[in-house]
């Protein structure tokens, strides 16, 4: 059986203009909401009632501005990612989007250096999204898995982002993101709420724009 695709570069847009760079850059971003205590072990039992320890959760600071720890509030949502609002939501490429697909919501999301988001389904309602890397780390990796008929093999699928260009990332694959690097990584995330990715892919590779810019 064929593996569904993981992501489709859209190099014939624009790059992202310097402006959502910045306003990344300069963000803050809340932390999600505390899930463990720090410094107490986690554990969890296996299918034979044995301990199975997992460590003892790090603390980390409630905030991050440009990478710099600040005193802020944890947001409260159910939301997982470390993210901040764009206002990207004003150009015309996400107006035409709005009204070609559907709900948008455009955000940045951030991570720290030397940092793994784990394995997960982007399950906020999207199937799949447009993203943009903003910085320049190529140590950082994201990467999609896909099950094989043995529990602990897997095949693996990486999305080699061009620096600045969208791309259309399939959100219903299980993934993961990687920075390996001492940079803080930040990328534009465009969720596309009302359509598949094949949808959009069909809408997208067909889009045209007369400028070289969003703004
Ligand atoms: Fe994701």
């Amino acid at each position: 059986m064929s593996r569904p695709e993981t992501h489709f570069h859209l190099d014939h847009l624009p790059p992202i203009d310097q402006f959502f760079i910045d306003e990344a850059n300069n963000a803050t971003y809340p932390w999600p909401s505390v899930d463990y205590e720090p410094g107490v072990p986690i554990t969890t039992l296996d299918k034979s009632g044995n301990v199975k320890n997992h460590g003892v959760p790090i603390s980390t600071p409630a905030c991050t501005q440009q990478g710099v720890s600040v005193e802020g509030a944890r947001h409260t949502r159910t939301s997982r990612t470390i993210s901040q609002t764009s206002s990207f939501i004003k150009t015309k490429f996400a107006q035409d989007l709005q009204a070609n697909l559907g709900r948008i919501k455009p955000k940045y999301l951030y991570n720290p250096p030397r940092s793994l988001y784990d394995w997960h389904q982007d399950l906020g309602g999207h199937k799949c999204c447009v993203n943009f890397l903003l910085t320049d780390t190529p140590g950082a990796r994201t990467i999609h898995k896909f099950p094989t008929d043995c529990r602990l093999n897997f095949q693996v699928d990486v999305v080699e982002y061009n620096l600045y260009y969208p791309l259309l990332f399939n959100a219903r694959i299980d993934h993961c993101v990687i920075n390996m690097t001492d940079q803080h990584r930040y990328i534009l995330h465009i969720p596309l709420f009302d359509v598949s990715y094949d949808v959009a892919k069909e809408y997208l590779v067909n889009y045209t724009s007369d400028s070289n810019r969003y703004l």
